[in-house]
Parts: C-alpha cells; structure tokens; sequence
C-alpha cells in the first residue's frame, strides 16, 4: 500500500504550509504564529475540537471516528533553534539568528497533513488526539504539556511520535524497540582553592592543576566503569578559570554533559562523578563542588508499538525499507517524557541530505519536502491500523 492518495493530491498545499513555517522560525516556547497556524488549520479541516495555549504555545486537535473506541496521540513538535541560516533556500528563515534547523517545521506540516486526511475520512474507531508541542530543543515542552495535564484532559492509551532523518534516503524508516535516544545531563564542576602569585605556586593551591587531573580522572566513568556492551558519554565542554598570565587564580569551572540509556548506568555516573569530584578535592587541597542536572530521560519505545509502528511503515515503503531495529542515538528528545507515561514508538523518517552535511541542527539543513506525504500517510495508516473499524 503506497502513500494515502488523497494525501499525494494535496502535497503541494503541505508543501505551502512547510515553507511559511520555516520562514516564519519561532523559538521555544514563542511558538505564537506558528501555534496560531495550526489552530487555524485544524479548525479549517473541521477536527471536533482544538485546544490552544496547553503550555504556553502548545495545541491539541480532538478527531472522533466513525465509531468509538480507543483513544490514541500523535505527536510534533514546532519550535526552531537560534541558528543563523545559511540554506540559501527561497524560504529560508526571515528572522535573523532563529531557523527551522531540526525539521519541526516538516512535523508540523505533516501532522496537519494527516489531521485533514483524518477529519474528511474518519475510518477509524476511537479518537485521535494531534499533540503540537512547544520547545522540543531543550525547554521540555512536553513535559511541559503533561504538568498542565495533556493525559488528564485528553486520555490516551498510546501515544507516537517522528522524527526526519537526514542520515537515512527518503522513503525509508527505522526505529527500535527500548532505549532509541539518550538521555541528557549537564553538569558544573567547581574547585576551589588558593590565587596567589604565578610565579610563587607554592604560596597558593592551584586549581588550574586540580581541573586538569579532574578531566583525567573523569575518563574512567566511560572507559572502566560502563559495561562495554551499554553506552555512555562523559564529554567536558568548558574550563574557565583565571584572567592573567601570571596569577595562579582561586577557583576553576568545569562544564560537561552526559549521555546514558540505562537508568543505572545514569545514576551510578551521577554518584561516582561526585565521587571523584570530592576526591580530586581532597588530593589536591581544596573544596569541589558538583551540581548536576538531569535534562531528558532515555528516550524508550514500547516493543508491542515498534512493531505496529514498523508494519505500518512497511505497508507504505515495503518491508525491505523499514529497519525495525535501528542502532540508538546518543542525542535527546522531549518526547522521553511522554514515553515515560505511555507505551508508544518515535520513529525516524529518511530525508536524506546527511551525507552532504545537512544534517540537523546544521546552518544548511533544510526539511525534505518530497517525504511529506509519506509522513501525513504514515499517520493516518497508523490511525487506521490501531484503531480499526468493526
Ligand atoms: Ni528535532
């Protein structure tokens, strides 16, 4: 089964839609045109009903089917990042430093896409609820959402989400069973010790010196202490301390992040990086301190729901194109928190553009309009095969 043929008829619309947004790019949680396009849209395809302003910016559309039954959401996300745009596109981004680097603007317009399919159509049983989240990058949009009680208000047994995938050819999908993205921590490492006189050391203690051997230390978390077969990134990213060439200065900073699947594997990284921090301290003669932040959880599919989600995909490409078992990704998504609540499967969407550098989050990427209506499709066939009419 190719792609919805009434969704093919309207792929120059998406595509309209898709290019207004990605030149209108508004970040997290400013989402306010965009969330207003969509309501308009959603209200202009006849949906039952749209929620607007569900965490700041977020909006829900309600689809009844022919005939009741369960209920399940499908999530995008529509938020843009503060990156200065270098596409050279004839839609590329009017607003100087914010574009539409992640594709968000893709999800929005494919969501849509299967939003108007599904309210002419409604052969399904049950509801759909559209889930248009604000501040996927990094701001917790949709967990966001949940604390203003997106599952309360619109009760839902599963819930699905996609992602383009510029690393992988249009018209192929992937997705995995368990941990498919990571999650991510940041953390602040502080030393404190003793500024004095550069060329007279012994009259301070240096935590220049104390941040050095930190940084080593910090390298058996991944290389002795994970299992080998789990995955895990402990990567530095700053160091800041002192001003002058010749002031041994009191205190040094330290920034990093962490990446992990495993819940353990998080917790033990967070106990023994305090661990060491304190150590480090005490060799060295001065006060460390760590705060760490836990950012997304791990991103984990539900297996029953991969397996649904890869069918259905199949149905559309061919089996041959679907890789239900695709190896994980160190990034995060937003999306964990939703999985945490619900079984569900993100899925990635080939868009291809990786192997020339457009890759997400690049100054040159741009979303795939050709793989539109795959998406729209992949929704409603998704819609159609859950919730089945009797
Ligand atoms: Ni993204």
């Amino acid at each position: 089964m190719p792609i919805v043929n009434r969704i093919a008829e309207f792929h120059a619309e998406m595509i309209a839609w898709r290019r207004h947004l990605h030149a209108h790019p508004e970040l997290a949680y400013e989402e306010v045109e965009t969330a207003r396009f969509v309501a308009q849209k959603l209200k202009e395809f006849g949906v039952d009903e749209v929620h607007e302003g569900i965490a700041r910016t977020g909006v829900v559309g309600v689809i009844r089917g022919q005939q009741p039954g369960p209920a399940i959401g499908l999530r995008a996300d529509m938020d843009a990042l503060p990156i200065q745009e270098r596409s050279g596109k004839p839609w590329a981004s009017k607003v100087p430093g914010k574009m539409h680097a992640c594709g968000h603007d893709g999800h929005t317009a494919m969501l849509l896409g299967a939003a108007r399919h599904l309210a002419e159509t409604r052969a399904f049983a049950g509801t759909v609820y559209l889930i248009f989240q604000p501040a996927e990058e990094g701001f917790a949009g949709a967990r966001a959402m949940l604390e203003e009680g997106l599952l309360e208000r619109f009760p839902m047994e599963r819930v699905f989400g996609l992602h383009n995938w510029p690393d992988l050819p249009p018209g192929r999908f992937a997705m995995r069973a368990g941990p498919a993205m990571a999650a991510a921590d940041r953390f602040t490492i502080t030393f404190e010790g003793a500024g004095c006189h550069g060329a007279m050391p012994h009259q301070g203690r240096d935590p220049v010196v104390a941040a050095a051997a930190c940084v080593q230390a910090l390298q058996i978390l991944v290389a002795r202490e994970t299992d080998p077969l789990d995955q895990a990134v402990v990567s530095v990213t700053r160091i800041a301390a002192g001003d002058a060439y010749n002031v041994i200065p009191d205190r040094a900073e330290l920034w990093g992040t962490v990446r992990t699947y495993r819940g353990t594997t998080r917790d033990a990284i967070e106990r023994r990086l305090g661990e060491i921090v304190q150590g480090v301290a005490a060799a060295y003669r001065m006060t460390g301190g760590l705060a760490f932040e836990r950012g997304y959880p791990a991103t984990v599919n539900s297996p029953e729901e991969v397996s649904l989600s890869a069918a259905v995909a199949g149905s559309l490409v061919g089996a041959a194109n679907v890789d239900a078992d695709h190896p994980p990704c160190m990034g995060a998504e937003d999306f964990a928190f939703m999985l945490e609540r619900r079984p569900g499967s993100y899925v990635w969407l080939g868009q291809g553009g990786g192997e020339e550098g457009r890759v997400c989050h690049s100054p040159t990427y741009d979303f795939n309009d050709e793989v539109l209506p795959l998406g729209a499709s992949y929704w409603v066939r998704l819609v159609e095969h859950l919730l089945p009419r009797r």
